[in-house]
């Protein structure tokens, strides 16, 4: 028989979608003194401890976090892992922090042993800082999509990724062709997807780097594998969006040019969408696909400001998720890009509450996976994918913890104040993966 773990902490689960909710806390179920119990890597339940501590056994482990908070493990839902370490490079917008910057470093990935040390620095990464879940870009290269799911398979973790696609408009050693494109990508997604925990996204950089054929291949890739997903950039920057319409004069909209490539559906995922229009995203609610939205990524190359309300808006709902865009954006913590995405919505005149906050960091990013009927909350069944916060990990948290009176003011000083040094442990499938060190 499987063993059964446990875990002893406060937890919060969500009830329901805070963005249609007038009192968005309301959305959320807070058991002060908490019980989680796992069992083949997956919930089984979630009480009370008072109620539920007789179903334990004398030798059932239990793991105890007084004091903090246990939740579920966040989702990216839009990162680049081989621009770890090129993360934090100064001064350009993004066709020229391309060039400079990224092209360069991404052509090192042919290399599997440079892929697989860069991966794993990146899940190690992801994983402190309480992120369970991510889609993922690799490079052209099917080496660095082989180095990162054999990485994420050692851990057990959900990982979307797929090989970029680029035909055009990039470096010689960063292109492929229409038919290396199929090819390689369809070798990936019979040896990948749904292998373990792995599952396969095609790739197509963004318009200005793939031509019309290559983009009808990616079109086909979906057709001929409904289950894969498609992940991609759109309307990011005005000199990218001006681009695309010199590229592609025939077509109605950016949009239109994944559209018309037979690119939209769910389970595709766009990146950025900061200056999309009405219409937009009355095509993205139509055809089911996702935003990932990247605030902190957009506010340092000096992209815009995504209107994540109106995405959001009810009659028109368009699937949201956060995405960190490391190495546009500085940090991988979602606290942080969630800090970020609060100062943004102010700007627009619009304020994301901590229970809405937190829900586009879990629920959010696991629906606009189309994940979320097995990641992405505390809920009897999903896998126990599950991240521990502490709100007074820092002095300053501390000191603004001790003076906050209510569950919202404690989760919005952690969303405006967090980051990696908020998560004390993470766990993947119910296996502690992540334990801060106490003395950090
Ligand atoms: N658009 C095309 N490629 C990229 C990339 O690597 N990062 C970002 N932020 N935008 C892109
Ligand atoms: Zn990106």
């Amino acid at each position: 028989m499987s063993q059964i773990t446990a875990i002893h902490a406060p937890f919060i689960y969500f009830k329901e979608n805070p963005f249609t909710n007038n009192d968005p806390l309301s959305s959320i179920h807070y058991e002060e003194d908490g019980l989680v119990t796992i069992e083949n890597g997956h919930i089984i339940s979630a009480t009370s401890w008072n109620s539920g501590r007789a179903t334990l056994t004398e030798d059932t482990p239990v793991d105890h976090y007084p004091n903090q908070l246990l939740m579920a493990g966040m989702v990216d839902t839009h990162v680049h892992y081989p621009q770890l370490p090129m993360v934090a490079s100064y001064g350009e917008q993004l066709l020229s922090w391309l060039n400079n910057y990224v092209f360069p470093l991404e052509a090192r990935f042919s290399d599997q042993n440079y892929a697989q040390h860069i991966a794993k620095s990146f899940l190690s990464e992801l994983l402190r800082a309480g992120t369970t879940t991510a889609a993922v870009f690799c490079t052209v290269h099917p080496e660095s999509v082989n180095a990162f799911f054999t990485e994420s398979t050692k851990l057990n973790t959900c990982m979307v990724a797929g090989k970029v696609l680029m035909d055009r408009n990039a470096p010689d050693n960063l292109r492929d062709t229409p038919q290396k494109a199929y090819d390689e990508s369809k070798a990936l997604i019979q040896q990948w997807h749904g292998t373990n925990r792995q599952l396969y996204a095609v790739t197509p950089r963004f318009a200005p780097t793939s031509t019309e054929a290559q983009l009808d291949v990616a079109g086909t890739l979906l057709a001929e594998h409904d289950d894969i997903f498609m992940h991609t950039h759109l309307l990011e920057n005005k000199a990218e969006i001006a681009w695309v319409k010199e590229l592609f004069p025939h077509r109605h909209s950016y949009l239109d040019v994944y559209d018309k490539a037979g690119l939209l559906r769910p389970r595709s995922i766009l990146a950025h969408t900061v200056h999309a229009q009405e219409e937009d995203f009355q095509r993205c609610h139509d055809t089911g696909c996702s935003i990932a939205h990247c605030p902190s990524s957009n506010q340092f190359l000096g992209s815009g400001s995504f209107p994540l309300f109106q995405a959001l808006k009810p009659e028109r709902r368009v699937k949201t998720g956060l995405g960190s865009d490391i190495g546009a954006g500085p940090t991988l913590s979602l606290l942080q890009v969630l800090s970020d995405s609060y100062k943004v919505a102010q700007g627009l005149n619009t304020s994301l509450h901590p229970a809405q906050g937190l829900w586009l960091a879990t629920v959010g990013g696991a629906e606009a996976l189309g994940l979320d009927h097995q990641i992405g909350n505390i809920t009897p069944g999903h896998f126990a994918d599950l991240c521990v916060l502490n709100p007074a990990a820092t002095p300053l948290g501390r000191i603004r913890t001790e003076n906050a009176n209510n569950l919202s003011d404690i989760l919005f000083a952690l969303m405006m104040l967090g980051d990696d040094r908020s998560i004390s442990a993470t766990y993947v499938a119910g296996k502690k993966v992540y334990q801060k060190a106490s003395s950090s």
